[in-house]
């Protein structure tokens, strides 16, 4: 971030675009009609997508002047302070990576770059349930961008968890040992997507990106245990795991087809739990458990009623239900009633630095950003993923100084204007 200090404007030219909406663009160009369909394609119409976006324009950032920046013990000036305590943690920047599935398809190194970048720039990764490539394998990655990036304190991971039917509770605590194992610290539970909502991109395409020839995105199911047994006594053969690894080189496409048809019907079972059966989830997972998916007031002091640690605010980028309202039109409402009672997250619509500032300033201690960095996946993998983080935290950062905002616990609901009341 700081660099945008040291140097200005005066950049070299850069491999990657710093134009915010032209990162859409350019993954559209390079990724088949499948992928962009999967990425870029909403529920229905796309209206609840499109009010995410357009719910940031209602509001405006008032800047203050003349305000000193903050100086350290020897008097020095220094940049707006961007870190934020979030479950526990103190974090740099209050921003994390949402969890995106099968990120093969968007690039052949798929989480590995992802989580790389992520350890490099020392934002946290949230791992998908519907991950093409195995929860160790994530953590490696993750690690090894942390060595090279030089973090301190070490970044943290989180894993999201596609909630298997009560019938495979055996897999879910296999899961959950797993992640526990490979250092992800809180459990981040979906509660919007037991089912997939309706997609026309990808009903139009035939494209299921977990049942696909493709078949890369189920590689936590194939590298997991109780799932190998139950697969194994159900076609009296053991799964391949000859998966994402070993792209490109041949594939039984019948044992691969069986197991994720197997899997995909396990991490979407088609119905949702209630709120008791979260106390099994209490039972086997001890750090902080979020739930994302929250938009009411009820169901969030239902989350805190359930001794949550957190929730996210989100609509899961307008992908799930469609004739929804805005995410963040949703969040002030739930941050008044129970803000004081848990982490609040949001995500659903974070495009840059002012989105980010709006939404840290109505509440949210944090962010989700989606889609962003999976067009920074497609665009450049690893350094693609990197670009559009840094961008991200560098246009906040300047954004913030010239509001004369010093620190994100200045980010309050005061300096927002709603637009339509200005006139
Ligand atoms: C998602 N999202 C998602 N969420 C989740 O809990 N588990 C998952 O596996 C996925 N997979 C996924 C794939 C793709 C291609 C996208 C775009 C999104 C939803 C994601 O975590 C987040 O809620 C939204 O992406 C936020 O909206 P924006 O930032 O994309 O507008």
């Amino acid at each position: 971030e700081q660099e945008v200090y040291k140097n200005g404007l005066f950049f070299h030219k850069p491999a990657f675009t710093f134009q915010n909406d032209r990162w859409e663009e350019e993954a559209h160009r390079v990724l088949n009609a499948n992928s962009w369909g999967y990425i870029h394609g909403s529920a229905g119409t796309g209206e609840t997508y499109k009010k995410n976006l357009a719910a940031f324009r209602r509001f405006s950032i008032l800047p203050n002047r003349l305000v000193p920046s903050r100086k350290d013990a020897e008097g020095n000036e220094l940049f707006p302070d961007t870190s934020m305590e979030v479950l526990g943690h103190k974090l740099p920047f209050p921003m994390a990576m949402a969890p995106i599935g099968v990120q093969k398809i968007f690039h052949p190194l798929g989480e590995v770059a992802a989580a790389k970048a992520a350890g490099d720039v020392g934002v946290p990764y949230i791992l998908s349930t519907a991950s093409s490539t195995s929860i160790e394998n994530v953590a490696k990655a993750h690690e090894q961008g942390a060595q090279s990036g030089n973090q301190s304190p070490a970044p943290v991971r989180w894993f999201q968890l596609y909630w298997p039917s009560r019938e495979h509770d055996d897999i879910t605590i296999s899961m959950l040992h797993r992640a526990e194992k490979a250092g992800f610290t809180a459990l981040f539970v979906t509660l919007d997507t037991y089912t997939i909502g309706w997609r026309p991109y990808d009903m139009d395409n035939g494209y299921n990106p977990f049942i696909h020839p493709d078949r890369i995105g189920v590689e936590i199911g194939l590298t997991d245990p109780v799932f190998q047994k139950l697969f194994q006594e159900k076609h009296k053969r053991p799964a391949t795991t000859k998966t994402s690894d070993h792209l490109g080189a041949t594939i039984d496409d019948e044992d691969l087809g069986d197991a994720a048809r197997l899997w995909t019907s396990i991490a979407f079972p088609g119905h949702s739990k209630s709120w008791e059966d979260l106390e099994f989830l209490k039972e086997h997972w001890k750090g902080p458990i979020v739930l994302k998916g929250i938009q009411t007031v009820a169901d969030a002091k239902r989350a805190v009623g359930a001794g949550m640690a957190g929730i996210v605010v989100s609509n899961h980028g307008g992908r799930q239900q469609d004739a929804g309202a805005s995410s963040l039109g949703c969040l002030s409402r739930i941050v008044d009633a129970v803000g004081d009672k848990l982490d609040i997250l949001f995500d659903s619509g974070i495009r840059c630095g002012g989105d980010i500032i709006k939404a840290i300033a109505l509440g949210a201690k944090c962010v989700l950003v989606g889609r962003p960095y999976a067009y920074g996946l497609a665009i450049g993998g690893q350094d693609g993923v990197k670009h559009v983080l840094r961008s991200l935290m560098g246009d906040t950062l300047l954004n913030m100084h010239l509001g004369g905002l010093t620190s994100t616990y200045d980010l309050k609901r005061e300096i927002l204007v709603k637009e339509d009341d200005m006139f």
